[in-house]
């Protein structure tokens, strides 16, 4: 997750893109850079570090360009570098381009446009595409009207992935050029100027007024006026609309808190999460890890390490490695783990989970792991954190900056890289029915849209947490993988709402916590595994009897009439059926929280992140 800013007036451009980019710094801090047309070139200032930093570039006072684009950086192909940072120029100097997103095919042009004669100076996905517009535009007959953009839409149409892209060019210094595809961008629109941004709080000091592109539209931005097109450049009507958001809310794109945004970003989360892993023609790719067969046949153990939430992720995760991988899997509580003198050697391969990357626990048993000789692969959201730093392996979710305490979507975005984690050992290893994996990645392809279908529950989940925000205690149930997101329920609704609940396997309840249930109170059933629904269903009837009101969410056919409420969910692979019936549950946890007023994005005693012991 990248921000970009850019700017088209009479004004100065590089103060106000330096506080736009201020204001995008939440979207990633690990290098920043700006790009404005000046009399006879185009100025390229980035490096490595903060937004801040720029200010402290030789030269940037002097810029007096009134057109340009600015990025601050959250590095996914390449670290953190000057080279790395955006804005990327083609070798000519002649365009400049930011990028947010990620190029799926990059190899592939990047082989192309060497092939053709172009240099590359960074690791990034991203410096293909100023190159790639100026092959389009050598094709072209160059500075005529019009063909700016035929090569800037040229150029886009080739690449695949996710990206929103701002370009702007020498030859061409009066015009802005944006394209969006599954990833934000917003176009702030004044009389005399004009500006775009990854969202709308960076702009919302300048203008009110903002236009939305859809996937594959084009926008060329002029001083005084914008023209849109659709991807075959005919132009297109766009309406303008008036944003009334005051200064906080804006922070938080329009949301009420941190945690409902976070939730609500899932859909594109788990997009940049799946990224280039994962094509639409089932090529599966995990760049990070060499694994050979020889090496993997060797491996007779798997242990998951994490804490909290990112070890119910963890849970979820055994399910998939188990069936794909036939190799027997653990799941471990760091801070138990690393006390607990594991049985494990060089034929254990070792997974840690952590959004932060800077667990203490998490840490420790990484490095009691490494000590006894296992490998160790980290799975973490912060790009550099120390986990990552200690790890022999590093695969990222991208899920983006998650500020809010509880977790949510670092979880889901774990659970579906674990997911391809063992897609891939699983092709190395040849251990499962290619059939069964095939539609595995096509279910994971599916997942942003269904997550989008099941936020659609939210006013029902509002509702109903009305009707219980004021209880004592809840229980959460579910058999087989529901059992693992019972758990995570309960633990969000434990951290927001200081509701005590358990959480427990449904056919266990009759063995001791059956003794709890009373008149009124609400059990949460989990039912989303169709060869278990049956089982759970008698269980979920046992506390009916005893006076129990339930909430069910399931994507079976069920019977509706027995239970007070029951929220249906998209249908998907049970191995990753945890990320789409989470999602009620974190909504669930939400409004009670907000029904008791209380501060969602910060509970109390809980710190985001748990650097000591
Ligand atoms: O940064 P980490 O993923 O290592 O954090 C682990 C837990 O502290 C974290 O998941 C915690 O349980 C969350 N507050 C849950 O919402």
């Amino acid at each position: 997750m990248c921000g970009i800013v850019g700017y088209i007036g009479n004004k100065k451009a590089t103060p106000i893109l330096l506080n736009g980019l201020s204001q995008l710094e939440y979207r990633g801090y690990d290098s920043a850079g700006i790009s404005t047309i000046e009399k006879d070139k185009i100025s390229l200032m980035k490096d490595k570090g903060r937004v801040k930093n720029l200010y402290d570039l030789t030269g940037i006072d002097s810029l007096e360009g009134t057109v340009g684009i600015a990025h601050t950086r959250w590095a996914t192909h390449g670290k953190p570098s000057k080279e790395n940072s955006h804005p990327h120029m083609d070798n000519s100097n002649t365009f400049s381009v930011v990028h947010n997103g990620i190029i799926e095919n990059y190899n592939e042009l990047r082989a192309f446009l060497t092939d053709k004669g172009y240099n590359f100076l960074s690791e990034t996905d991203s410096e293909v595409i100023p190159n790639l517009i100026h092959y389009y535009y050598q094709k072209e007959n160059k500075k005529e009207k019009g063909s700016f953009l035929t090569a800037f839409k040229n150029a886009c149409l080739d690449l695949k992935g996710s990206f929103s892209i701002a370009g702007i060019c020498l030859d061409f210094p009066d015009n802005m050029i944006v394209v969006r595809k599954d990833s934000p961008l917003v176009i702030g629109n004044s009389e005399t100027e004009n500006y775009i941004s990854s969202d709308i709080p960076a702009i919302l000091s300048f203008t009110k007024k903002f236009y939305f592109l859809n996937d594959l539209e084009f926008a060329v931005l002029y001083r005084d006026n914008i023209v849109f097109f659709d991807k075959n450049l005919s132009i297109i009507h766009k309406e303008c609309q008036n944003i009334s958001w005051n200064a906080s809310s804006a922070e938080k794109n329009g949301f009420d808190d941190y945690m409902l945004k976070e939730i609500y970003e899932q859909p594109t989360a788990i997009r940049e999460t799946i990224g280039f892993r994962l094509q639409e023609d089932g090529t599966c790719n995990l760049d990070e890890l060499n694994f050979s067969k020889p090496y993997l046949s060797l491996i007779n153990q798997i242990y998951i390490i994490a804490c909290g939430t990112a070890m119910h992720a963890g849970l979820a995760g055994k399910v998939c490695i188990e069936k794909l991988c036939k190799i027997p899997t653990q799941v471990d509580i760091a801070s138990e783990f690393r006390y607990r003198d594991p049985l494990i050697d060089t034929s254990t391969l070792c997974i840690f989970i952590s959004q932060s990357g800077e667990t203490a626990d998490t840490i420790a048993a990484l490095k009691l792991a490494r000590s006894k000789g296992a490998k160790t692969i980290a799975i973490s959201n912060v790009i550099g954190s120390s986990i990552t730093r200690e790890a022999d392996y590093c695969i990222y979710t991208h899920a983006g900056p998650e500020i809010a305490v509880a977790s949510t979507k670092a979880y889901t975005s774990q659970i579906v890289l674990l997911n391809i984690l063992a897609i891939h050992l699983a092709e190395i290893l040849e251990t499962q029915d290619p059939k069964i994996i095939s539609n595995l990645k096509k279910e994971i392809l599916q997942l942003p849209k269904k997550i989008e279908e099941t936020l659609k529950c939210s006013e029902v989940i509002k509702s109903f947490a009305k009707t219980v925000y004021s209880e004592k205690d809840m229980f959460f149930l579910g058999r087989g993988i529901d059992e693992t997101v019972a758990r995570e329920a309960s633990l969000k609704l434990k951290e927001i709402s200081y509701i005590h609940s358990e959480s427990y396997p449904a056919g266990e309840l009759k063995h001791g916590p059956i003794a709890l249930i009373e008149n009124g109170v609400t059990v949460i059933g989990i039912l989303t595994d169709s060869t278990l629904v049956e089982k759970s269903i008698s269980n979920i009837q046992e506390v009916i009897t005893r006076g129990a009101k339930t909430l069910i969410i399931t994507n079976q056919n069920i019977e509706n009439s027995m239970f007070d409420l029951v929220v249906k969910i998209p249908q998907t692979s049970p191995f990753i059926s945890p990320i789409l019936s989470v999602v009620p549950m974190q909504l669930f946890a939400y409004y009670i929280s907000k029904e008791k007023g209380l501060d969602v994005d910060k509970p109390r005693n809980l710190a985001k992140s748990v650097t000591v012991e």
